[in-house]
């Protein structure tokens, strides 16, 4: 199984940026993290990080034929970008999101996901446990 790990805008600064909020593990260190977990679940991931609303649409696009799953962190565009949740409806695999932070207990403008309502589920507010757990919810949707 191959998974495609998309991390959203702000998130190469992960660790300097409000750590408060988000923690001092860096981005580099939480692909670390993710690349453990998934070698334990069996799972073959890639990550990768864009600033960019295109570039994540056209890294949904090209996931569609080379892996079989995505967990997306689509940083502040989850918030607002209908582009990315079309961009994930217009896909066959499944895609999970994932928040570091618990976007629902946060300010209101952060408390709606326009694209949650395109993926399978979201985890939300476990900080780099949010990836992990989706990548396992993920597993185990495609084993289904
Ligand atoms: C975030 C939450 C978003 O509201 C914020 O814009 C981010 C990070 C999170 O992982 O908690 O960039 O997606």
């Amino acid at each position: 199984m191959r998974v495609l790990v998309i991390h959203g805008p702000n998130l190469n600064l992960l660790g300097e940026r409000q750590p408060e909020i988000y923690g001092r593990t860096t981005l580099v260190e939480l692909d670390d993290f993710i690349a453990a977990a998934a070698r334990e679940l069996g799972v073959n991931v890639d990550c990768v990080q864009y600033n960019g609303e295109g570039e994540i649409i056209s890294a949904i696009h090209d996931a569609r034929t080379r892996y079989d799953g995505i967990v997306i962190n689509p940083g502040a565009f989850a918030h607002y970008s209908y582009a990315i949740a079309d961009a994930i409806s217009s896909v066959q695999i499944p895609v999970v999101e994932a928040h570091l932070s618990n976007i629902a207990g946060r300010e209101a403008h952060r408390r709606i996901s326009v694209t949650a309502a395109s993926c399978v589920g979201t985890v939300s507010g476990f900080g780099q446990h949010s990836y992990v757990l989706a990548l396992r919810a993920l597993a185990q949707n495609v084993e289904k």
